[in-house]
């Protein structure tokens, strides 16, 4: 199986991408995979945000990443690869799932499928099924490759706060607790991979990500559900728990919704608000919305303002993600 051509392709997007590290992140990477040999926790930059990994396989090292994040056991983690010949040790690839790995990875789709009996119910928070994913990042696939272990990594960040985009922001979050934080700059994305599940009749969307649910869509031929469109309610555990809320107000709003009488406001958003703002942090587009997202909260919400007023996004491509982010952190 491994050996198909299709397979041999993503192999070659894996190698190209680690051909691109200097020496001394090399090194780095190197000195992370001994870490990550011998059981202990490395956060690593992917294109997304960046994750806070161990070997998968090892239910010890994986207990140290929730005692870490302080995050609940039964919330199971994605396991990184860095080939898909990695992958079929670990769940049982079916025909349409094979697809999305030829076509999407390495890049920001996480895959759900029956896990194997390898990984330890640990890292899956007990479930019969397994999260895979190979990140598009030349420093993690790196990692992974040099390590030759699935990385189980969860965002890189104390269980309640925004997913870390820098490495600095990893720093102050888990910084005295691991052993290295590999700095690898601003990640390329912003929001977390996009999750579906693949293990049944219908390709369910359990987490908008970075990869657009349209393109997942054009790949397969046919819709992908959302979890409330099924009779069946299939859902990602993460999405049970209160996601990251900042500590000041984050309200939604169009650019004309924002009350006459606001004070010592904020805005984010793409369109220029009505009124005066303290403080405003203006995207592009949804694309650099959702990159910035996460730094934006955080920054806003110490910067002595009393509330956030949040432009929400269309839904179209990572728009979906983005607005699903804001939804949660403005607790609705
Ligand atoms: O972009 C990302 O996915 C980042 C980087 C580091 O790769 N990782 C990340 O991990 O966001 P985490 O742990 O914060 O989110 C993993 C999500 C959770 O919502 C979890 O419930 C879901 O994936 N998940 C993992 N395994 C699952 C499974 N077997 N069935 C359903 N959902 C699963
Ligand atoms: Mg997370």
């Amino acid at each position: 199986m491994g050996f198909e051509p299709e397979s041999r392709l993503v192999d070659e997007r894996v190698e190209s991408r680690i051909n691109t590290l200097t020496l001394e992140q090399l090194e780095v990477v190197r000195r992370g995979a001994e870490i990550i040999k011998s059981g202990g926790l490395v956060a690593f930059p992917t294109e997304t945000v960046y994750g806070l990994g161990a070997n998968a396989l090892d239910a010890e090292a994986v207990r140290r990443i929730y005692e870490t994040k302080g995050r609940p056991s039964d919330n199971p983690l994605i396991l990184h690869v860095s080939s898909i010949e990695m992958t079929e040790d670990l769940v049982e690839i079916n025909w349409r799932a094979r697809m999305l790995m030829e076509r999407f990875w390495p890049g920001p789709l996480s895959i759900v499928l029956p896990a194997k009996e390898i990984i330890p119910p640990r890292t899956r928070g007990g479930l019969p099924t397994a999260a895979v994913r190979m990140p598009d990042g030349a420093v993690a696939l790196a990692l992974i490759k040099f390590s030759g272990l699935p990385i189980a990594a969860p965002s890189a960040n104390i269980s309640g706060r925004p997913s870390p985009t820098d490495a600095e922001t990893v720093r102050r979050d888990v910084g005295g607790k691991i052993p290295l934080v590999i700095d690898g700059g601003e990640t390329r994305f912003g929001v977390e991979s996009t999750v579906i599940d693949m293990t049944g009749e219908h390709a369910v969307l359990l987490r908008p990500g970075g990869l657009a649910k349209e393109a997942l869509e054009a790949e397969l031929g046919e819709e992908v559900l959302l979890p409330q469109d099924q009779k069946i309610i299939k859902r990602s555990p993460g999405t049970r728990y209160r996601h990251y809320a900042p500590e000041i107000p984050l309200i939604l709003a169009a650019p004309g919704e924002i009350p006459q009488d606001a004070q010592n406001w904020a805005w984010m958003g793409i369109a220029e608000p009505n009124g005066a703002p303290a403080k405003k942090v203006k995207f592009r587009d949804a694309e650099e919305y959702a990159r910035e997202l996460f730094r934006a909260m955080r920054a806003l919400e110490k910067s002595g303002v009393s509330v956030i007023y949040a432009e929400l996004p269309g839904e179209r491509g990572i728009g979906l993600a983005l607005k699903d982010r804001l939804i949660r952190a403005a607790g609705k």
